[in-house]
């Protein structure tokens, strides 16, 4: 049974083109594959945390492993959204440019979810970094 984590990223509901675009593939690939699992997250028009103090404290504490509970707290949406991501086969994400970017509630996503020796790592040459994408299995 595959899964899949859809997100949506418009802050518009109904009126939403991606949003409206992404059902109709989403509706396809489910009458194709019934047994597959459909997961929505809602970062358009649900607040999702910005990157804050408490949080780059969180989440840069030297001894990860000896967090104290209240840095743990601090961390425990984005914990949610990376076991989210990570428990999921395929990403499907539904998202309008918004000055030339992604929506601010989808930047907000990807500040959450892309956790070093997790969803990523990298190494570092002379030069440029190399960069080796954990999430490489997933598609996109
Ligand atoms: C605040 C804002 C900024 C936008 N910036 C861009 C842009 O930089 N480039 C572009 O092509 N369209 C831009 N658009 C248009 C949207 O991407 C377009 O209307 C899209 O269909 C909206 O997606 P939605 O219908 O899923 O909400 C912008 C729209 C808004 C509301």
């Amino acid at each position: 049974m595959s899964t899949i984590l859809a997100v949506h990223a418009s802050p518009r509901g109904d009126r939403s083109h991606s949003r409206r675009l992404a059902e109709v593939f989403l509706s396809a690939w489910q009458a194709a594959n019934p047994q597959s699992h459909l997961t929505r997250r809602e970062v358009g028009r649900a607040l999702i945390p910005p990157v804050n103090e408490a949080f780059v404290a969180a989440a840069f504490y030297p001894e990860p492993d000896a967090r104290p509970l209240s840095m743990q707290a601090d961390l425990a949406f984005r914990d949610e959204l990376v076991g989210e991501l990570l428990g999921h086969d395929l990403l499907v994400i539904s998202t309008p440019m918004h000055n030339f970017s992604v929506p601010s509630g989808l930047k907000a996503w990807i500040d959450q979810i892309v956790r070093l020796g997790l969803t990523f790592n990298h190494h570092w040459t002379m030069a440029w970094p190399n960069t080796s994408h954990w999430c490489r299995a997933k598609r996109l």
